[in-house]
């Protein structure tokens, strides 16, 4: 049975790392130094702001700010919408090149916003790099789940989020004020981006394209095996050639599938339910509630300021070490067992910290409510944040995979979206009462999951799609 080896493992940093890193870093990077850029908004970039008051409070820097944090997702949602077609005219690898001319772009407008004093920089900068990220978050799975061998799939496609959360983290750690968290360092930490997009060009042209690709959609039956041999480092590639036939055949007669066949296709109903409500679950579980305003929500619980920074750094160590320990669980317990394991852990966490908030006078308190946060971090890591990304490339065929793939990001950035918009007025209309939605909203999930998903560890897509049109 193939196995890892040194060109696979080249292939998968190529393609992930430098990709994922987009999607993470400028998730968290934008978090720190937020005083810092709100003061340069209100007193350099922004014309008619109130500079008596704090940049923080004037209302027309806050309303600026939420735009250029939350135009990020919508920039994702864009990529998730254009994801299909991309990974089908220009292949994955090529897509994923090609995706770096946005990264440059952003870079450069960000990098010089402060210079020539321009919010609308900025802001424009932020919406490339959420194309770029939304479109690696549909290209790296289908490219992943495409050179993988079955047996190590998953763990292959958890390394997207492996990377998304080291990437947070290091946004943090850079991005604290005694780093580049400054007056004069955040236009290097936002054009830092620019970086892995470098090292993508220098080593992605050396990997091959998906074999699957090379074949299925572009019947290039010398090209794939070459580039499966070159995976695989090995001639014999013979089983997994003969699988990829079958499976053309099959597509000969189910041609590619566009997003209207996609609705449209009474088989590919069930898959499509199945892969948008996992990634509307893994949105609306409230994570990014807690990666965006941890330490806002620390604050409250009457910790200091240092201390709640720090907290959130905790955070972010436990996500990456727990998505290390899913890429091995993954394959061992399988998808399913975790996805249920990690929404029910959340789902008490969630109901502990709406409890313990409500307590918070005594200081024991507070630090039950770290430990709760940190614990909801954990469970989330362990399988809601990684499953979701690649469980889609296993529920379809290549012929609906890229138009399904699309679906499904373009729904997970949306949700990303709504939880980011709405939190804070959220919870200052509901106060700790609005982790009582999430709660209500995991608990649902859970017997979503339970009812619906299948379970594909270990099973080839060919097997996979069977059991779906036996289910219909
Ligand atoms: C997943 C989510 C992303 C979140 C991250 C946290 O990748 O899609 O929105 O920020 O996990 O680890």
């Amino acid at each position: 049975m193939a196995k890892m080896n040194p060109r696979l493992a080249f292939a998968i940093i190529s393609s992930t790392c430098w990709s994922a890193f987009q999607h993470g870093y400028n998730t968290g990077v934008i978090n720190a130094p937020q005083a810092v850029m709100s003061e340069w908004l209100q007193k350099e970039a922004l014309s008619g702001t109130n500079t008596s008051v704090s940049a923080m409070v004037d209302p027309k820097v806050t309303s600026v700010w939420s735009v250029a944090v939350s135009i990020y997702c919508a920039g994702g949602m864009i990529g998730g919408v254009i994801t299909g077609i991309i990974a089908d005219r220009f292949g994955r690898k090529g897509g994923l090149l090609l995706n770096n001319v946005l990264v440059f772009l952003a870079a450069a407008l960000q990098g010089a916003s402060k210079v020539v004093k321009s919010a609308e920089m900025l802001i424009l900068g932020r919406l490339l790099i959420g194309v770029n990220s939304g479109l690696n978050a549909g290209l790296v799975p289908l490219y992943l789940s495409e050179i993988s061998p079955v047996s190590i799939r998953g763990s292959i496609g958890t390394v997207y989020q492996l990377v998304i959360t080291v990437t947070i983290l290091l946004s943090q750690l850079l991005g604290l004020s005694s780093v580049l968290g400054t007056e004069d360092g955040w236009p290097w930490l936002l054009a830092l981006t620019a970086a892995p997009a470098v090292l993508q060009c220098l080593t992605l042209p050396l990997c091959p394209e998906s074999p699957k690709y090379l074949l299925l959609n572009q019947g290039r039956e010398l090209h794939a095996q070459r580039a499966l041999n070159w995976l695989r480092g090995d001639v014999a590639v013979h089983g997994e050639m003969e699988e990829m036939h079958q499976e053309a055949e099959k597509n000969k007669i189910s041609k590619k599938v566009t997003l209207r066949e996609l609705f449209r296709n009474r088989n590919l109903r069930l898959p499509l339910f199945i892969s948008t409500v996992v990634m509307i679950a893994q949105q609306l579980s409230g994570i990014n509630a807690i990666i965006y305003f941890s330490t806002d929500i620390f604050e409250k619980t009457h910790l200091g300021s240092d201390a709640a920074q720090y907290a959130t750094l905790g955070i972010g160590a436990m996500n990456v070490v727990m998505t290390i320990a899913s890429l091995v669980l993954v394959e061992v317990a399988g998808r399913k067992t975790l996805l249920l394991a990690g929404f029910s852990g959340m789902f008490i966490c969630t109901v502990g910290i709406t409890v313990a908030t409500s307590y918070t006078q005594h200081v024991w308190v507070s630090y039950l409510c770290i430990a709760l946060v940190v614990l909801f971090v954990t469970m989330f890591a362990i399988g809601p944040g990684s499953i979701p990304w690649f469980l889609v490339t296993e529920l379809f065929n290549q012929s609906s995979r890229p138009a399904a793939s699309s679906v499904a990001v373009t729904v997970n950035w949306t949700a990303n979206f709504i939880v980011g918009l709405s939190f804070l007025p959220l919870s200052l209309a509901l106060g700790n009462n609005v982790f009582v939605i999430f709660a209500v909203l995991q608990f649902l999930f859970i017997i979503f999951i339970y009812t619906k998903v299948p379970e594909t560890k270990n099973k080839t897509v060919d097997e996979i799609t069977a059991m779906f049109r036996q289910r219909m």
